[in-house]
């Protein structure tokens, strides 16, 4: 290979992976120690991850499927954050009984509240077993029977290796199906609530401060693992007894200074580190603008309705958390995108794996074959994005939409009893509809920008003008018969043992069933749906190979798999950085400044009277710093993304210093591209989380059970 001095520059500048960059596999983490421990690591990758011995693997929990905890307690007790344990809170707080408001704190075992449906799942082991899963596949098959002989040994496999025990095995691909890894999992299923800090606290900046630095949330809470008697999973009973971990990690009081090595342990969600500038493009220039304007509109609504009434803040906070969340990601990963000049640096790159490629048959077309698979993509891609984010805004389109898979999948069967009970039953449970000005206020505006944006051709037919639009939007809310279920029940009965097609027939005479059928029909038609899927699969198929090459072209680089959530280790050291010209942003945070954001007028930055007597009595006890000041927050290197809250930070003697919580808002691009100068993960000091439990909440008993060192 002929190197030219461009071409090698540029592989310094764009991939062998910046010093702080990567999600590593705790089992292959002996690749990673010599650099961990140049970079300040006291501990081995063996205490790390260890299949013959416990280790800190063994206190790391996958919560649900989409958070991280860590044990804290040889009793089960775990952390993770507030945002994770959200709905839990939420969902056992009344007007009367507000958790979220007030906090809650078990002052013993009783008290502690179980969570239906919550899992802790720890991972026993791991292992490579891309040998028996790709076994007599070949990439001359087609995908679809590649996949399938894939699939049917992932299935023998997963069987055989938990046969005769009460784990869980899972398969995942890594590096788009070139390697694959066993999981033996032990999933938990009774998990109490035990703490949570008021919403204050726990959300103290709300959406407005959310992947923001300087960050002051305490944005922790705590829950505890039972299990049966033989310490094994075990669904809820109130014969289960606090779970023993094998592990549980010890907690340091020391804090971290500017420079210091830490290291996250988490399960992050989802990365996109080697797709191609079109993918970027995509992402960033097309379908990041069109998602936030829209949330633009739903949030807009439903702060409102937030601001007007508490039981509408407890009744929206949920699904607003999480609408608002993406919605301001995504403008910090457009804008930090266009920063670092994103799809100019992955065209450069390309251009040199071009160059390489051009005498190597089996990588010379694979990227203008991507580029062709991403244009068959692009437009039904937007389109479905206008769909989900403009027609599924509204609760009056989801319970339709839920109506209409109902039919769609013939599950409207007289095997099922059609009487009133179970058509009532439907309408309780399933599609749930309650009308409100909100809701109809959503429904409105966001179908209405779609039409003007020309997404929406189907209302265009029915009228012309924009103020006929709109009235047209608004009877059809006004008058939809999930509004008026007595009405649609009746109809709804009909629909049993018809076709799908005579079922429709009917419904459609609710004409909000039957803009909801034109609109799903309009962007889900089978032409579409073949377009989507198989431009995807293309793609996937594509970038196995582009990977591959990318490998092969640098063979001396450690590549990092993206993330899949599973369990990954991610090490860097904190570090302020500077935004924009002129600032420079310190990597932490203090009690101090709760009290300069302190506003009572404003929901996000009202401070508990509590908290602030604390703080006038400066009542901070072995949690202050050396300088006596309450740490709140700090920033690092280590390289995250959703998926990684909850996780605990941990320092180079692998003890725990923080909680993982966020990142920064003008780094919030590193799912696409990590950049050291702007990437930061956000942490909750443990030295504050512990101050609330503790000197707020009173509930020094929990802290008792925790191993704690100076
Ligand atoms: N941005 C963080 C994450 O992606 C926290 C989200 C919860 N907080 C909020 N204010 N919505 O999960
Ligand atoms: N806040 C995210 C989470 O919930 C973490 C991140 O995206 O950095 O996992």
């Amino acid at each position: 290979m002929k190197k030219t001095l461009p071409f090698l520059l540029l592989l310094l500048l764009i991939h062998p992976l910046h010093a702080d960059e990567g999600m590593w596999i705790p089992l292959l983490l002996g690749k990673n120690e010599a650099a961990m421990q140049k970079a300040g690591m006291k501990i081995t990758a063996k205490d790390i991850y260890d299949i013959n011995n416990a280790c800190l693997k063994d206190a790391v929990i996958l919560f649900n499927q989409g958070c991280t905890g860590e044990y804290v307690s040889d009793e089960g007790l775990f952390l993770t954050n507030h945002h994770c344990g959200y709905y839990y809170i939420v969902s056992n707080s009344t007007v009367e009984h507000n958790y979220l408001t007030n906090g809650f704190w078990a002052m013993n075992r009783e008290q502690e509240i179980p969570c239906k449906g919550l899992t802790a799942t720890r991972l026993v082991y791991m292992e490579d077993v891309t040998d028996e899963v790709l076994q007599d596949v070949c990439d001359q098959q087609p995908e679809a029977d590649r996949q399938r002989l894939i699939d049917m040994h992932i299935a023998t496999l997963c069987a055989e290796k938990v046969n005769g025990t009460h784990y869980k095995a899972v398969i995942k691909p890594f590096y788009y199906g070139n390697q694959y890894f066993l999981y033996v999992n032990e999933v938990f299923t009774d998990v109490r609530l035990v703490g949570a800090p008021p919403s204050n606290i726990g959300k103290f900046g709300g959406d407005t401060d959310n992947w923001m630095w300087p960050r002051h949330t305490g944005d922790f809470s705590m829950f505890r693992v039972y299990a049966d008697k033989d310490n094994k999973p075990a669904p809820y009973s109130k014969d289960n007894v606090p779970y023993k971990p094998l592990k549980h990690l010890t907690i340091s009081l020391k804090g971290v200074n500017e420079g210091d090595f830490t290291f996250v342990f988490g399960y992050p969600g989802t990365t996109q580190r080697y797709v191609t500038s079109d993918a970027v493009d995509l992402a960033a220039n097309v379908e990041n603008p069109i998602r936030i304007a829209l949330r633009d509109i739903r949030l807009k609504h439903y702060n409102e309705a937030m601001n007007s009434s508490p039981a509408l803040r407890l009744k929206y906070a949920s699904r607003v958390a999480s609408i608002a969340n993406g919605w301001k990601k995504w403008q910090g990963e457009s804008i930090g995108i266009r920063r670092v000049d994103g799809v100019a640096q992955k065209k450069a790159f390309e251009a040199d794996f071009r160059q390489w490629a051009n005498n190597r048959p089996d990588y010379k077309e694979v990227l203008p074959q991507l580029h062709q698979a991403y244009e068959r993509l692009k437009p039904v891609e937007v389109e479905w994005t206008w769909f989900n984010e403009a027609v599924m805004a509204s609760d009056l389109m989801n319970a339709y939409y839920k109506l209409y898979r109902m039919v769609q999948n013939g599950e409207l069967k007289s095997g099922k009893l059609a009487t009133e009970a179970t058509v009532d039953a439907l309408f309780q449970k399933t599609l749930k509809f309650e009308a409100s000005e909100t809701d109809k206020a959503i429904f409105v505006e966001t179908m209405l920008c779609m039409w003007r944006n020309g997404f929406a051709p189907y209302l265009d037919k029915k009228q012309h003008s924009e103020a006929e639009v709109t009235r047209f939007l608004n009877d059809i809310y006004d008058n939809a018969w999930m509004n008026k279920p007595e009405k649609l029940k009746k109809l709804v009965l009909k629909c049993f043992d018809k076709t799908p097609e005579d079922a429709f027939k009917l419904l459609r005479k609710d004409h909000a069933m039957d803009l909801f059928a034109v609109a799903y029909g309009y962007a889900y038609t089978t032409a579409k749906r073949e377009q989507y899927t198989s431009s995807k699969q293309e793609i996937d198929k594509l970038m196995r190979t582009y990977v591959k090459g990318m490998m092969e072209m640098m063979p001396d680089s450690n590549f990092f798999p993206d993330a899949n959530l599973t369990l990954r280790v991610t090490y860097g050291h904190v570090a302020g950085f500077r935004p924009k010209d002129g600032v420079w942003y310190q990597p932490y945070s203090t009690l101090e400044g709760i009290m300069q954001k302190e506003n009572p007028d404003i929901y996000d930055y009202v401070v508990e009277p509590k908290l602030k007597q604390l703080y006038e009595a400066k009542d901070y006890g072995r949690y202050a710093n050396a300088k006596g000041e309450l740490p709140v927050g700090f920033i690092a290197t280590n390289h995250t993304t959703g998926g990684n809250s909850g996780s605990p930070v941990l320092n180079a003697e692998g003890q725990l210093i923080g909680i993982n919580f966020d990142r920064c808002w003008e780094g919030t691009m590193s799912d696409l591209l990590f950049d050291p100068d702007y990437c930061r993960n956000i942490s909750l000091d443990i030295r504050y989380c512990l101050f609330i439990i503790d000197k707020f909440a009173g509930a020094g008993h929990l802290v008792n059970e925790m191993t704690i060192v100076k």
